[in-house]
């Protein structure tokens, strides 16, 4: 496995539609792979194969979610609490049935670090997708994962969350990445 470069903005390969999965072999199971290994160390919950500069239809999501624990995450409690590790992949996913009903999370996107942004999407969706071995699963989705694969599918288009906002407040997320660069720089 490797950790691969994740493409920021503006990298022109962000804007690429990528195009559809048709070998379900060994090389596709390890760039899932590599992905994976991608997005935990970034860390982040889904990534899309163009952010490694990969134009084709795979993603990778992890919502992380914390375990229900015994207590609640209060001043006298110094650890980290546990994540569920829930790794899923997408090939070729299509959108079906999305819901009148909207719902509204605050993104951030690993090709946009640090960022983020209230994005109003479809709260519910059905989604069709093909696994690593190419069998086809649907599934009828709410909450963070229909978020996280109506934003990690947006990639396969060439198309990113702030590309949801106004132009207003585009330029300013990305005058606030500029700036934060040369602070690191
Ligand atoms: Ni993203």
């Amino acid at each position: 496995m490797a950790i691969l470069p994740i493409l920021e903005v503006p990298d022109a390969r962000l804007k690429v539609v990528s195009t559809p999965v048709t070998l379900f072999d060994d090389g596709l199971k390890q760039l899932v792979a590599d992905m994976f290994e991608t997005m935990y160390d970034a860390p982040g919950i889904g990534l899309a194969a163009i952010q490694v500069g990969v134009p084709k239809r795979v993603l990778v999501i992890d919502l992380q979610e914390p375990v229900e624990a015994d207590h609640e995450h209060g001043e006298h409690c110094n650890h980290d609490h546990e994540v569920v590790r829930n790794p899923r992949v997408f090939i070729n996913p299509e959108i079906l049935d999305p819901s009148d009903e909207w719902a509204v999370y605050s993104e951030g996107c690993l090709s946009v670090p640090d960022q983020y942004a209230d994005v109003e999407r479809p709260a519910t969706i059905r989604a069709r997708w093909h696994d690593l071995d190419g069998k086809l699963h649907e599934e009828e989705m709410d909450g963070l994962m229909a978020t996280c694969l109506q934003h990690e599918m947006d990639h396969l288009e060439g198309i990113l969350f702030i590309d949801h906002l106004s132009r207003l407040k585009r330029q300013m997320v990305l005058k606030k990445l500029e700036k934060q660069r040369k602070l690191a720089a």
